[in-house]
């Protein structure tokens, strides 16, 4: 017999994306389907996906949503059903899932994701005769509440189905002032410590790892940095006490989006015995940055300008970049002092750095196919996917020793290189010092055409699909729902 899941998340891939969470949320149904798990998503119907979709099939009307008229509208995802929560008062708004169009997160996201989680936690439990499920798979603190809500107030008449709480960022934890419970509906034994309190106030992740039968992070690393408080960030205590029910999960890719040989935003497509092709690739990229056209490295960056992501240390190693003879090409967003930062850099280094503070998917796909490196500094990375995309695609990854970095990039150290294993370069502790030191060590191996050439291909070669990652759901998904038996 299939199990049927419902997987619920603010972002995914193709209809709304601010980060990775987007690409594993959307890769999850095609990852799980060979292992006889019929997934559905549910999103939020932010004003892109409720274009996305169209007018929709409605499952269940709500008059009032925790006060607010809602409706549950049957879509596609790709080739996988999708329910949406078309929510006007909460989610009919501009600007991007969580803040305003200056980038102010929304003061009543606490309702908006409440009333998501509430609806989720309906349809988890049988609010829809016809979508029965057995498994509730929630995903981050925006989801988080789905957990909670089945826990402490499953839906009237309904059933419980045992849940996971997937923890893709431990930095975002949900949290809001003590007078947003009584907005909750929630019964008041669901203020406690093993329930949503935290702090003082409301914690909605918290209460999705206290509710949850299984608590999930995306690799095994985070799994396990998570239980210190520099990582746990107030929540290892939970951690820690719920170690037997915790797994560390790591993410797969897309391979079907991301396949350098068959890649169409690329100039010339490529596999590991054509790495020549790259070459055309690198030119199209500098030309298309304004860079100086050169045969030396070409390092570049892809993701958000935050201090999570280390982009502060690389500013600052910047000057030695360049003075090695490198060149930079960045894409990202993100905080402003960092993009002011970058451009100012770019104007100090004219055709050496050049940066585009813009979100642009295709262009993301033509850096990882021609550029020779991508600088990863996060000081941490529950898993990380731009590595992953870069070994696919024979951009060597220099990454800082944490997280999903730790576990996916094989350091090029002598030992590594001498079996021939290598796939790029970690470092340890995200400082000026050792990040300049790890660009010095890939100019180096650089300019060792054959040993670069190898950690290439062994990236290549890598199997970073889904396959063992969505066996590894799929048996998870089998325990808890047999021991909910
Ligand atoms: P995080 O989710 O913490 O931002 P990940 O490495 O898991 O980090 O995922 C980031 C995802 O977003 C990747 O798919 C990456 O290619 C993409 N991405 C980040 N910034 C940009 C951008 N400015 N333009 C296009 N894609 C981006
Ligand atoms: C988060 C993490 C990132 C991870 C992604 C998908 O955004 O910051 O490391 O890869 O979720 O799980």
């Amino acid at each position: 017999m299939s199990l049927r899941v419902l997987s619920v998340a603010s972002e995914a891939v193709p209809l709304i994306k601010t980060g990775g969470l987007a690409d594993v949320v959307g890769a999850l149904p095609a990852a799980l389907a060979p292992h006889d798990v019929i997934m559905t998503t549910m999103l939020p119907g932010y004003p892109a996906v409720m274009k996305a979709i169209g007018k929709g099939r409605t499952l269940y009307t709500y008059p009032a949503l925790l006060g607010e008229p809602a409706r549950l509208v049957a879509a596609k995802l790709g080739a996988h059903p999708l329910v949406v929560l078309d929510a006007p008062a909460y989610f009919g708004r501009e600007g991007g899932p969580y803040a305003d169009p200056a980038g102010t997160d929304w003061a009543d996201n606490w309702r908006r994701f409440a009333a998501f989680g509430r609806a989720a936690a309906d349809l988890a439990g049988g609010a829809v005769k016809a979508r029965r499920f057995d498994l509730l798979h929630a995903h981050d603190w925006q989801a988080a509440m789905a957990v909670a809500y089945m826990r402490f107030a499953p839906p009237e008449g309904g059933r419980t189905v045992p849940s996971i709480m997937t923890i893709h960022n431990m930095a975002f934890q949900g949290w809001s002032r003590a007078d947003t419970f009584a907005g909750l509906g929630l019964p008041r034994e669901a203020w406690s410590v093993h329930g949503v309190e935290y702090h003082g106030g409301v914690g909605f992740l918290k209460a999705g790892m206290e509710a949850a039968s299984c608590i999930t992070t995306v690799s095994p690393t985070y799994a396990c940095e998570i239980r210190a408080p520099e990582f746990g960030m107030g929540l290892e205590g939970i951690v820690v006490s719920r170690e037997d029910r915790m797994r560390g999960i790591l993410n797969g890719i897309d391979t079907a989006q991301w396949n350098p040989e068959s890649d169409r935003e690329l100039p010339a497509s490529f596999g590991p015995g054509t790495l020549d092709r790259r070459t055309k690739n690198k030119r199209a990229l500098e030309a298309e940055f304004g860079l100086e056209p050169g045969d030396g490295p070409l390092f570049i960056v892809i993701g958000r300008l935050t201090w999570q992501k280390g982009m502060d240390v690389l500013l600052r190693a910047l000057d030695h970049l360049v003075g090695i003879g490198g060149r930079l090409a960045l894409l990202g967003s993100g905080e402003a002092a960092l993009e002011a930062g970058f451009h100012a850099a770019a104007v100090r280094h004219p055709g050496r750095i050049a940066v585009r503070t813009a979100y642009d998917e295709a262009l993301s796909h033509r850096m990882q196919g021609g550029g020779d490196a991508i600088l990863i500094p996060s000081r941490f990375e529950p898993c990380g996917l731009t590595q992953l995309y870069g070994q696919a695609y024979g951009c060597v990854p220099v990454v800082a020793r944490t997280g999903g970095l730790a576990d996916t990039v094989i350091d090029a150290n002598v030992a590594a290189l001498q079996a021939g294993v290598a796939t790029g370069i970690q470092f340890d502790g995200v400082t000026i010092h050792s990040l300049t030191a790890a660009i010095s060590r890939a100019n180096a191996l650089y300019y060792q055409p054959e040993q670069w050439r190898r950690l290439q291909r062994n990236g290549m070669q890598c199997d970073f699909s889904w396959s063992r990652s969505g066996k590894a759901y799929a048996d998870l998904y089998a325990q808890l729902v047999e021991e909910h038996r």
